[in-house]
């Protein structure tokens, strides 16, 4: 019993390390990349440039969802500049609003799978959730030069 509590307490560590390891400001990048295409394939259904597809429409939210999540551990106060980040130095100024809009997008991703029946459905969901991006992206990301 104690051998192992102990092996969990080891491996519990080891997955601390690698977290730290890993360079957050690309971590947060890739995460919301991956979003960025989640978003563009929702937007081609939402268009019928792609046929409605009910398993890639709770997909599209599922990747928000997961973003939500993740993201508020990767902008700790050593990543403020550096590897070409867009983060604004308002999101330290107003960590808890930063964090509670990604908390939101990860809820309201979390409702719209569920809520999603059909491509009418989805349409609704879509024009909601994706409000969550761009309010963020307005005032704590760098505008595109
Ligand atoms: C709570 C704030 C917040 C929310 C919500 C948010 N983003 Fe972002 N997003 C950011 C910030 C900050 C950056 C800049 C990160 C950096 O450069 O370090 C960013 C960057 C990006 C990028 C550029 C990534 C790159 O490689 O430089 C894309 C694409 C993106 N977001 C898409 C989305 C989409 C799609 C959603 C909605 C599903 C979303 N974001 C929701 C804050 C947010």
């Amino acid at each position: 019993m104690v051998r192992t509590v102990l092996a969990v307490a080891v491996v519990a560590l080891a997955g601390t390390a690698l977290v730290a390891q890993t360079d957050p400001i690309k971590a947060r990048k890739d995460l919301m990349e991956a979003n960025g295409k989640q978003s563009k394939a929702g937007n081609d259904m939402v268009q019928g440039k792609q046929p409605f597809n009910l398993d890639a429409a709770k997909k599209v939210f599922a990747a928000f969802q997961e973003a939500g999540e993740k993201e508020p551990a990767l902008f700790p106060d050593t990543s403020k500049t550096g590897g070409k980040t867009a983060a604004l130095p308002a999101i330290w100024e107003n960590k808890a609003d930063f964090d509670a809009r990604f908390a939101k997008l990860a809820s309201d991703s979390k409702a719209a799978i569920e809520a999603t029946k059909d491509l009418d459905t989805f349409k609704a969901q879509f024009t909601e959730v994706t409000k969550n991006c761009g309010g963020c992206h307005q005032v704590y990301r760098k505008k595109e030069t």
